[in-house]
């Protein structure tokens, strides 16, 4: 027996991508300088691992193949599309706005509106030009300005194809992996310059976008990675209640006055304890190939925490690596089914952009872990093949609607 739920009418459903995991020859970035380091290839020689898996290189070539790209997103039957657009191209030297980047672009958004899609541009996902970098990137207050500059020259030429903005995605989850945990370059540990960095994104945030807005109407917003973490036991409530702070709340709190939406990443569920993080996302759930725990329920919980903001809501990321493709399907029938919940208890869910399009470079983890709604065959000339996951979510997308098994 399947029950069947509409979706709010102009609900809008897609994929997301960005630039550095799917365009290729990122050569002006920091990302590109750090996978081609030798301190990188040593690093990883050590792990008994071949530093050439973890060059983003060509990617998916999506730099010359995005027509390609949307194209088989129309026929998937999505009507919106998460792009990035990438600062290392545009401003490749400080003050040097590259008017080839820039009319590139062009031409990607008006490949996407020729598809028939609605835009959404993220300005900053993880990756730097590498003169910004050399400046101390967002460690410094005074760099803040740097991005604003480019977020404005990025507003003024393109926002003629633009329908969503999406000054930063996730500055936490950046900040926390560059600074902190050293995964992303510049490979630091330092609570101290975790927190400065937090802050100056947030700043860049609130500061670029009234000026995009001075530029076009259209909104704006960030995409933040919003967890669901419960607590462990009735005893660890306060520490769950700090956790949830630190890691959700901080950011919304600190960016709403400068945002028209609010963008949601939703991939964790945790368990807290009365010390912090007492059990992981695994336990009791399945998991995807990177080991995350799949727990749909908790983005219901996510999205109705968001109620009391009073703003429209996208899901700018959801998605599960899963080479084999068994698990796709139900992963998105099941955050679906969540999210209609959260709907019918009056959140304002207007969109939902699977994570991702395409097979792509997973930062540090290299190409191996398969996040595409479309298989990027790296044997066979990055032969782009639909899976089938993306023909059942094709269903969906076009008779805005999931059919749900009960
Ligand atoms: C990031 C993506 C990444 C995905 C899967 C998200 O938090 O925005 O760039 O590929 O997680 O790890």
């Amino acid at each position: 027996m399947t029950q069947k739920y509409k979706f709010p009418n102009g609900f809008l459903w897609g994929a997301a991508t960005a630039a550095h995991q799917i365009e290729g020859n990122n050569t002006n970035s920091d990302w590109w300088a750090w996978e081609n380091s030798a301190k990188r290839a040593n690093q990883l020689i050590a792990q008994g691992k071949n530093p050439e898996d973890y060059k983003s290189g060509i990617a998916c070539d999506s730099y010359n193949r995005y027509d390609e790209d949307f194209s088989l997103a129309q026929q998937l039957g999505h009507n919106s599309t998460r792009l990035s657009i990438e600062w290392a191209r545009i401003e490749p030297k400080e003050g040097v706005f590259d008017e080839k980047a820039l009319e590139h672009y062009e031409k990607v958004l008006q490949s996407a509106k020729f598809h028939g899609l609605k835009t959404f541009v993220t300005l900053h996902h993880y990756t730097n030009p590498v003169w910004f970098a050399n400046k101390g990137a967002f460690e410094k207050k005074e760099n803040v300005q740097y991005f604003v500059r480019y977020a404005e020259a990025a507003a003024k030429r393109l926002h003629e194809y633009v329908d969503f903005w999406i000054t930063i995605n996730e500055p936490g989850i950046y900040s926390v992996h560059a600074y902190l945990l050293g995964i992303f370059p510049p490979n630091k540990h330092s609570l101290i310059k975790t927190v400065k960095v937090t802050l100056n994104l947030l700043r860049a945030h609130n500061l670029a976008a009234p000026r995009i807005k001075s530029i076009t109407q259209k909104p704006v917003g960030l995409a933040n990675q919003l967890s669901d973490l419960v607590a462990a036991s009735p005893l660890a409530k306060i520490t769950a209640g700090l956790a949830q702070y630190l890691a959700n709340d901080f950011i919304l709190k600190k960016t709403m006055a400068n945002c028209d939406f609010i963008g949601v990443n939703y991939y964790i569920h945790h368990h807290i304890g009365i010390f912090g993080i007492r059990e992981n996302s695994r336990r009791g759930h399945k998991v995807n190939d990177l080991g995350w725990g799949i727990h749909p329920e908790g983005i219901e919980q996510v999205l109705l925490r968001l109620k009391s903001y009073g703003k429209p809501i996208y899901i700018t990321e959801n998605g599960l690596a899963d080479a084999k493709d068994t698990r796709r399907e139900k992963f998105i029938m099941d955050h679906l089914y969540h999210i209609h919940k959260a709907i019918n208890q009056g959140a304002d869910v207007r969109g939902y952009l699977h994570w991702s399009l395409i097979d792509n470079f997973e930062w540090q983890e290299g190409f191996w872990p398969r996040f595409g709604l479309i298989e990027i065959d790296r044997e066979d000339l990055l032969k782009r093949r639909v899976r089938y996951s993306a023909i059942k979510y094709a269903e969906i997308c076009r008779s805005n609607a999931l059919e749900y098994p009960h």
